[in-house]
């Protein structure tokens, strides 16, 4: 091999092979251009049927084995204490080691729960980065999220190998101005989705531990992608190159008190999600307020069936030829993009490629939306569709109302699991760099709507002249 020229990486072909397939409808760029205009310019209002690939979110959108539609068959739908519930309980504690278990529909249900049971008003919630609903549910239950992931992780160009890593200085910088009694816990992501899908490491979380229990304050994961983030320590962290990924999510899960779970990424079900603790207290407590607002404590929500299929999920997910196969194809298109020069975050990311919309579009204001417009693009282009991770998303500031000007004005292109092939990939690299190609010519935009709550869901837009 000439020097300089990169060893390709051994192959991440898929451990597994296709036995169904959903055909998909082909639109034209006219077709396109009308559906996102009358979309508002929010992908998230197209019709899934209007879309070739999607990349909304790899959100409830994996491709399940055969394992699990064959659990789906051993649903025991009994109003209470359902065979499915026991066998999630057992994977739970197998698999993460947390005592307690409260089903929930999806994962902000269990951050509801969460936020509820330990919240009081004035309390100050750090965490990694904020997440939409994770950040709305502490601020509806009287909290103020602060963020204290390091500096590094606003920065798209960074080369830092664990981008969601805490700042502890900033933990004990909050912890003297506002005393460890107001701050009730710390909420730790693993591979931070609004960072770009970038890992925590387990000597920062064990450093964070140390720092914490000094304090009395507890910690909770936001767990949604906690294998992912264990295959970027097995890959990244010393002394973890031989360790099996089941095995560093088990020591992840060690260092915290609990977790709260969107089972619809990482545990490759389509709905489902979980509260968990080792805390009796706060388990009795979310016993009781889940009946409230999600159903009885043995099914939260969710079918017997559900439940079944997130059990062996949980199992499937940890399997290191699986996140080998995942994290590759993420890589791959990752790679694809860097190559043609396009300004993504680095290192790539777990979940998906993260387009800087900033660097994309410099000709555009933060103002004009460039991500929600970029995403747009892309979906004119060629029918991918893709989401805002920037101003939009950020929202605004519950108390001022102003709105957050956030570092990071990203699409993502979020990729589900064992549901596209590399020449999926293919395509997407293509319609990224053709509308590289003619970003000089695109115009940003305008919102006409904005709801209240979590806005990037349903505001409008309509495009400047
Ligand atoms: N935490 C993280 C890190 C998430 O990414 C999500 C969902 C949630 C919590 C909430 O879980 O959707 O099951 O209620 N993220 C999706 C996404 C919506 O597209 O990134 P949920």
């Amino acid at each position: 091999m000439k020097p300089g020229i990169k060893k390709p990486r051994p192959s991440w072909a898929e451990p597994y092979k296709i036995k169904m397939v959903e055909l998909l409808k082909m639109t034209s760029p006219a077709q396109r251009k009308k559906i996102i205009e009358e979309a508002g310019f929010n992908t998230f209002l197209i019709k899934s049927e209007d879309v070739y690939i999607d990349l909304l979110t790899d959100s409830g959108t994996s491709a399940m084995s055969d394992r699990q539609w064959a659990g789906l068959m051993m649903g025991d739908e009994a109003y209470a204490g359902s065979r499915n519930f026991y066998n999630l309980e057992k994977a739970v504690k197998k698999y993460y080691g947390y005592k307690y278990l409260i089903p929930t529909h999806q994962g902000r249900g269990a951050e509801n729960l969460l936020s509820q049971i330990m919240i009081k008003k004035g309390d100050v919630i750090p965490g990694n980065m904020y997440f939409t609903t994770t950040r709305l549910h502490q601020e509806l239950a009287g909290g103020t999220f602060s963020d204290v992931i390091i500096d590094e992780a606003h920065d798209s160009t960074s080369q830092h190998p664990f981008k969601g890593n805490i700042d502890l200085a900033k933990v004990e910088a909050l912890i003297k101005k506002h005393g460890a009694e107001k701050i009730p816990y710390i909420c730790v992501a693993t591979t931070v989705n609004m960072a770009g899908g970038q890992p925590i490491s387990l000597e920062n979380l064990r450093a964070l531990r140390k720092l914490t229990q000094k304090h009395g304050i507890k910690i909770y994961l936001d767990m949604t992608r906690v294998a992912e983030n264990a295959w970027f320590i097995k890959e990244r962290e010393k002394g973890y190159n031989r360790k099996s990924v089941a095995s560093i999510v088990y020591e992840i899960c060690s260092l915290t008190d609990g977790a709260t779970m969107s089972a619809k990424k990482d545990a490759l079900v389509n709905i489902g999600g979980f509260l968990a603790t080792n805390d009796h207290d706060v388990f009795e407590e979310a016993s009781n307020l889940v009946v409230v607002y999600e159903g009885l404590h043995t099914y939260g929500g969710l079918a017997g069936r559900d439940m079944e299929a997130m059990a062996i999920g949980i199992e499937e997910c940890v399997h290191d030829e699986h996140m080998k196969a995942r994290i590759g194809q993420v890589e791959y298109l990752g790679q694809k993009l860097l190559e043609a020069g396009i300004p993504i975050t680095e290192p790539i990311g777990g979940h998906g490629i993260f387009l800087d919309a900033k660097r994309f579009l410099p000709h555009l204001t933060q103002d004009e939306f460039p991500a929600q417009t970029l995403a747009a693009e892309i979906y004119i282009d060629s029918g991918v569709r893709t989401m805002e991770r920037g101003i939009v998303s950020a929202g605004r500031n519950s108390k001022t109302g102003k709105n957050y000007y956030p570092a990071l004005e990203l699409v993502r292109l979020t990729i589900p699991r064992r549901v596209y092939t590399q020449a999926h990939m293919d395509v997407i690299a293509e319609s990224v760099i053709r509308t590289y190609e003619r970003r000089a010519k695109v115009k940003g935009l305008k919102m006409v709507y904005e709801p209240k709550y979590l806005r990037f869901f349903q505001a409008r837009f309509e495009r400047l002249k």
